[in-house]
């Protein structure tokens, strides 16, 4: 059995191929959704992992940049054939990125990293902040019983209730809401600028979601790190499990380069560090090491 841990792991595992765009869309302010037919990666990715993405050809920037598993896409068959990744435009990737349209072509590589362990509970509460929710679009299938991932594909136990507490700046940057009602999750919004739901904080909505007691929940979180940090002292103060997924930024993705280390703890409540790209990028917050 090969260790993940290892970079021969990824050469082993992790498929390497030219992706077809069958669509590239805006849905909110600088957030854009992209199909790319890849079937191997496709039939194989789980929620959490991510995929290393490349301009095809482009030598600037000449390293590829990570990005979550949004959901895959699913021919007349049943069979996954493409992935959708929804990205923020920050840098030169992503901007280029965005100008791509039907017919380009980028280079991909996944999937990597652990994805989001199973756990049985009966409510799973998601906490999103920016572009932070993209790891959740296929978690919260998965959990609501709607798609199943991998191959072999995993058994998953059903939740009875997956809620998204899901912060942005304001409504124009909010992508993607109603895909989330449509396939059954209960979204509570803030904006900072009060513009759409709660005028605050992520944080100060699930306050109110967990003093309305939640028992049998756990937690996973993506977004700004000190977000995060908030997010992981809630969960524990109310004996909850969460679980983070990391954005550090990367460079190999594959465990070679050390770029993407974070502090966690081990067992003896010492810490170390940990490459982000194959330890996780998801990780119990208990033991991150803010
Ligand atoms: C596992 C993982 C999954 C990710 N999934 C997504 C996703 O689904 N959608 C998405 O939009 N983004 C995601 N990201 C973040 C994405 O990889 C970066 O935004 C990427 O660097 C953008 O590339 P770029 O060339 O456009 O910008 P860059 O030129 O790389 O960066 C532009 C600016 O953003 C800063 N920056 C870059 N990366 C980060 C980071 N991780 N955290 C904070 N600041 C950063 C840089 O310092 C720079 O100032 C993910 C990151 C990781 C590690
Ligand atoms: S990105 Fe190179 S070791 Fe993680």
């Amino acid at each position: 059995m090969s260790n993940p841990l290892h970079a021969q792991h990824y050469a082993d595992h992790a498929h390497q191929c030219r992706a077809a765009i069958l669509e590239n869309v805006c849905l909110a302010e600088s957030t854009y959704r992209v199909r790319l037919h890849c079937p191997a990666i496709a039939a194989r990715i789980l929620p959490g992992q991510f995929v290393m993405l490349h301009l095809t050809g482009a030598d600037d920037p000449l390293l590829g940049r990570p990005l979550a598993l949004y959901d895959t896409v699913l021919d007349a068959s049943g069979a996954a054939v493409a992935v959708d990744i929804v990205y923020l435009v920050v840098g030169k990737m992503t901007s280029r990125l965005a100008q791509l349209s039907t017919g380009g072509q980028v280079d991909l590589w996944g999937p990597l990293g652990n994805g989001f362990p199973p756990q049985s509970t009966r409510h799973l509460i998601m906490v999103a902040g920016g572009i932070g929710q993209t790891p959740f679009r296929a978690l919260a299938q998965e959990c609501l019983g709607n798609r199943r991932y991998g191959d072999p594909q995993r058994e998953v136990s059903q939740v009875e209730r997956v809620t998204l507490c899901y912060g942005a700046r304001s409504e124009g940057s909010l992508a993607d809401v109603e895909q989330f009602e449509a396939i059954g999750v209960v979204v509570n919004i803030s904006t900072e600028d009060g513009s759409r739901g709660h005028h605050g904080l992520v944080t100060e909505v699930l306050g109110k979601l967990l003093a309305s007691g939640f028992q049998d929940a756990r937690l996973v979180c993506c977004g700004p790190e000190p977000m995060m940090e908030a997010v992981a002292g809630q969960a524990a103060a109310v004996g909850l499990p969460c679980h983070v997924s990391l954005e550090t930024p990367m460079a190999c993705g594959i465990g070679i380069c050390f770029s993407c280390v974070a502090r966690v703890r081990d067992k003896d409540g010492d810490w170390d560090y940990k490459r982000t790209c194959v330890e996780g990028p998801v990780f119990d917050a208990e033991k991150i090491v803010w």
